[in-house]
């Protein structure tokens, strides 16, 4: 959209001109019999990043976590969840619809699970009580403000739910994102987590997919589940093209966009009607909160001026920025959000 500065989410970025060249010469064949030489290429590449050893391409984010939960779990079990988490708010109940499993969530430090917090949420070992069947992480955090858990904090958690037979799943949708913001390789943020999730259609810019990646014998298995989930696919190698794209060249241009969050922190951390601490913003993702108003006064008024963010609270609203969102935006962004507070009284 034209003049619109849309910070609602790095999902309504749109493909580069290379993606659609791409797409437009993609080799292509039927998935479903895995002869699509792109999508293969793409599980391939995205294995081997992730330090796994093979991947299955989904549709959505959501498929990919689903058809983890789903066959690292049995009815009847519960799965470890942060509160606030994706998996647990955001996708319909369907670890419960289609998995007969129910979310045992747990508070996290800024989103950030501990193992602390983890063990004391486990189902004790008596035969009463539903067992533990997944402990499901997420890195960035998306809802406490695209937070980054390391990989050491990672591998404690790992190495414990290893040791009592849990599997851990990491819904990585800003995988790439942690990585830039830690210095470090998805790989190690991977770590010894037995799947994981990530996302090509959020900050990496591609118009649809994210990828599950686990050892082979496990993404045999997910075949089947997407399938049955109504998600195999056919000559989708168009999508692929894009999403390879994204995977080999949009990482290395992430940290534009937590600069870009940063310097939004810092212009309204200056203003009265925000209570934001900068120093809190790590990727591209900032939650602020609101003193003296409420999201439904301001987001409407600040969309009347053509930027759009998202509500996350009665107080509170979350900017995300991305591919499409530049630093004169940001600049033009923070003028806009002064006059509205002016024109509300707040400033
Ligand atoms: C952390 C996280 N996980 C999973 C998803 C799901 O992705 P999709 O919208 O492709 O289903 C999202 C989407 O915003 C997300 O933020």
């Amino acid at each position: 959209m034209d003049g619109i500065i849309d910070l609602r989410s790095d999902t309504v970025t749109t493909p580069t001109e290379e993606m659609r060249r791409a797409m437009a010469e993609a080799e292509v064949g039927d998935d479903v019999y895995g002869e699509d030489p792109t999508v293969n290429r793409l599980q391939e590449r995205s294995a081997e990043i992730l330090g796994k050893e093979a991947g299955l391409f989904v549709p959505t984010g959501t498929m990919g976590n689903q058809v983890a939960v789903k066959l690292h779990t049995q009815p009847g079990q519960e799965v470890v969840v942060e509160e606030r988490g994706h998996i647990y708010n955001y996708e319909m109940a369907t670890m419960a619809a289609l998995s007969g499993c129910l979310a045992r969530p747990v508070r996290g430090e800024r989103g950030l699970l501990s193992w602390g917090r983890i063990e004391a949420a486990l189902a004790p070992p008596v035969y009463y009580r539903a067992r533990t069947g997944l402990i499901a992480l997420e890195n960035t955090h998306n809802m406490a403000g695209g937070t980054v858990m390391t990989a050491q904090e990672t591998k404690v958690i790992t190495d414990q739910a290893h040791k009592r037979s849990i599997p851990v799943h990491l819904d990585g949708a800003r995988i790439f994102n942690a990585a830039v913001a830690l210095n470090t390789r998805v790989s190690e943020l991977a770590g010894d987590c037995d799947s994981v999730m990530f996302c090509f259609s959020k900050g990496l810019s591609a118009p649809i997919g994210s990828m599950l990646v686990g050892k082979k014998e496990f993404i045999q298995e997910a075949w089947r589940v997407r399938k049955m989930m109504g998600g195999g696919m056919r000559q989708v190698g168009v999508l692929a093209a894009a999403a390879l794209i994204a995977l080999e060249r949009m990482p290395c241009r992430l940290h534009e966009d937590h600069e870009n969050a940063k310097r939004l922190a810092r212009a309204l951390a200056q203003l009265p009607a925000f209570q934001v601490d900068p120093a809190t913003v790590e990727t591209n993702i900032l939650i602020a909160d609101l003193s003296g108003w409420t999201s439904s006064q301001f987001l409407p008024r600040l969309k009347e001026r053509g930027v759009l963010a998202g509500s996350t609270g009665p107080a509170q609203v979350r900017f995300v920025t991305h591919k499409d969102v530049s630093a004169a935006d940001i600049d033009k962004a923070v003028e806009i959000i002064v006059d509205v507070c002016k024109g509300q009284g707040v400033f």
